[in-house]
Formats: C-alpha cells, sequence, structure tokens
C-alpha cells in the first residue's frame, strides 16, 4: 500500500512510518513541522511540508494514496483548556479538510490515532471501548469530534479505525520523543537524569494505589506503530472500522515504579518533589487491549517497564 501519514514527522508518526516500509509499505509524510522534525522523516519516505487545512496541498498529497494514517494534531490537554480553538481547529477541522479530500481521492481507508482521553475519568479499569465516553477537556473533545465525524463518513464509503491509547513511551532505532514543551513523564524524569531539568514533580503522593501515586497505561512506540500498521490491514481486508483501545495489559505503572525503573536503568539520582494532587488525574487509568488482541491478533511485545525506558534512555544519548 501507498499511505499518507499526516504528522509522519512527530514522535509516534515516525515510528509508523518506519513500521509501514518495514512491513513493505511506501509512505508519504504530510507535515507543517509546527512539532514534527524534519530529520525525523524516513529517508525513504515521501516528504510533503504541508499544512492539513491547506484543502489544495492535501488533495495533491493524496494522488496515487491508497490508505490514511491520521495523526496530525495538538495533544497538549492544559494547553487545550486554555485554547480550545486551536484544538477544535486542528484536531477537527484540519481533520474535515483531509475527509473531504479522501472523498475526492481513491483513498477509502484511514487509521486514525485518537486517545485514551475519550473516556474522561471512567467509572471502572481497565478501560473497554464500550464504556461511556466523556471527555473532560477539549483535546480529547475535538478528538472524540472526529471519531464521530468517521463514522457518519462511511456514508461516503469512508471506513476508519480508530485508536484509543494513553502514553506512548520508549524509542526506536529512528523514532524518539522529542516534544516541546515535554508533559510526558518518562522522558521528564530521564531528562533530570542527564541533568537538563532540576526534578521531577510528582503531583500527588495520597492516591488509593499500592504507593500512592497515580497507575498509567505506557506503550512502546514500536507496539503502537505495529497497532496502525494491522489496523490499515485489517480495513485493507475488510474490517467494518470502529474504535480499538491500545493499552499494556490491564497493569500500568505507578509514577513512583517509573522514576525507580530510570533510576536503576540510569544509574543516576533523580530528585523529586512532590506537590499536590492535579484536579482530574484518576487514581488510575489503564486500557484493556482485549479487542484488538482477539480481532487483529495485536499483542504488545514490549511492556517491561525496564525495556520502554532503556529504549527512550538510549535514544537519548545517541
Ligand atoms: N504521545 C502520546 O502519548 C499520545 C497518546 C495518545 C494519542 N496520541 C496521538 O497520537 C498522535 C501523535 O502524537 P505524538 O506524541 O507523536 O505528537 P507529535 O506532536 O510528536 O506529532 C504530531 C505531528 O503532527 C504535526 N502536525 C500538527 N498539526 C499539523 C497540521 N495542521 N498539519 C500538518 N502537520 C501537523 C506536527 O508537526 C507533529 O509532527 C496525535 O494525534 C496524538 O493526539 C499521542
Amino acid at each position: 500500500m501507498r499511505v499518507l501519514v499526516t504528522g509522519g514527522a512527530g514522535y509516534i508518526g515516525s515510528g509508523v512510518v518506519e513500521e509501514l516500509i518495514r512491513s513493505g509499505h511506501r509512505a508519504v509524510v504530510l507535515d507543517n513541522l509546527s512539532k514534527g522534525h524534519r530529520d525525523a522523516v524516513h529517508p525513504e519516505a515521501e516528504f510533503i511540508e504541508e499544512d492539513l487545512l491547506h484543502a489544495d496541498a492535501v488533495r495533491l498529497a493524496l494522488h496515487g494514496v491508497d490508505a490514511v494514517v491520521h495523526m496530525a494534531a495538538d495533544s497538549l490537554v492544559g494547553e487545550s483548556v486554555g485554547n480550545p480553538a486551536k484544538y477544535y481547529r486542528n484536531n477537527l477541522v484540519a481533520g474535515l479538510v483531509l475527509l473531504d479530500a479522501m472523498r475526492e481521492s481513491g483513498a477509502r481507508h484511514l487509521v486514525f490515532s485518537s486517545t485514551a482521553a475519550v473516556y474522561g475519568e471512567p467509572a471502572k479499569q481497565p478501560i473497554e471501548e464500550r464504556d461511556p465516553t466523556a471527555p473532560t477537556n477539549p483535546y480529547g473533545e475535538s478528538k472524540l469530534a472526529f471519531e464521530h465525524a468517521l463514522r457518519w463518513y462511511g456514508v461516503y464509503g469512508l471506513r476508519a479505525i480508530s485508536l484509543r491509547y494513553f502514553n506512548a513511551a520508549g524509542a526506536t532505532a529512528l523514532c524518539r520523543e522529542r516534544h516541546d514543551p515535554e508533559t510526558h513523564l518518562i522522558p521528564v524524569v530521564l531528562q533530570v537524569a542527564l541533568g537538563t531539568l532540576p526534578e521531577v514533580t510528582v503531583f500527588g503522593s495520597d492516591y488509593p494505589t499500592p504507593d500512592g501515586t497515580c497507575v498509567r497505561d505506557y506503550i512502546h512506540v514500536s507496539d503502537l506503530a505495529r497497532a496502525h500498521v494491522l489496523a490499515l490491514e485489517a480495513l485493507a481486508g475488510g474490517n467494518p472500522g470502529g474504535a480499538y483501545n491500545l493499552g499494556c495489559g490491564g497493569k500500568g505503572y505507578s509514577v513512583k515504579q517509573v522514576i525507580d525503573v530510570a533510576r536503576a536503568v540510569t544509574g543516576r539520582e533523580i530528585a523529586v518533589r512532590t506537590g499536590p494532587r492535579r484536579p482530574g488525574d484518576p487514581p488510575v487509568l489503564v486500557a484493556s487491549s482485549q479487542r484488538i488482541s482477539a480481532e487483529l491478533g495485536w499483542t504488545p511485545h514490549l511492556q517491561d517497564l525496564r525495556e520502554i525506558v532503556g529504549s527512550a534512555w538510549d535514544s537519548l544519548r545517541r
């Protein structure tokens, strides 16, 4: 397949492109480099530096494309609360530009990088796809609104799979996490180990969890990338589309466990400051992957936290 990857110069996008090419597909990356990096684009991928909001450019990019992986987005929860317009514009309006361009093209299948933030603060763990969706911020709302659009655009013959996940982590030979600002726990902790940040703040240590800190789901970026390619191949094979969670198997790791593993992996001291709980941070957030495992045969290969943190640490030092 020749696959258009929006956001393919970003963290997970560069991993998806790597996996597509490894699996024998061809990749066209469309990215405006607002957050991505030119050197993250796989050398064998075509690269188009464009904004998804430019309908003419998107139509051109779709020439000869069989399917789309849509990863381009803004994804900072806190920023989305202060500036919802930015999130509706980039995550919903720009997504609709893409869908309308697809209607005029031969591409009929799309895999969407959604988020487990569509569930909000779920009543039970691990979260399943049939659980209610109730986002608590404009980021999650904008992603859910696009998921809904995908369902209704089925009337034009488009079929789509939305992948809902929490924390991508780790690195591969070509893809590593370089967000600015960095808000994700593992890269922040490793920057403290490297000495580029003074300390990491742990938000709350009195949660009803084994060690009092929040428990979260971490998935290695190569496992996420494989899921995106599997989903594309499933659509080509007739999968009707819908939503699948990607989770680490229902366990999750606490913030304290992440910091302890990072200390062991790096052999360095990591200074920690304990701050108050953040509003809206549930004690545990983990997703069940049973549906994607049963229907698409996906299982994570790199679940061990040491391997995940270790790959991120190696990538920071190369
Ligand atoms: N990182 C995570 O833990 C995580 C978790 C759940 C979902 N997601 C979703 O996965 C996707 C990728 O996340 P990431 O962490 O790799 O983010 P990222 O910021 O590294 O990558 C996003 C890419 O999209 C590009 N982009 C943004 N708006 C664009 C536009 N209008 N036109 C063209 N390009 C545009 C950016 O330049 C960037 O390269 C996002 O959709 C995000 O919401 C990420």
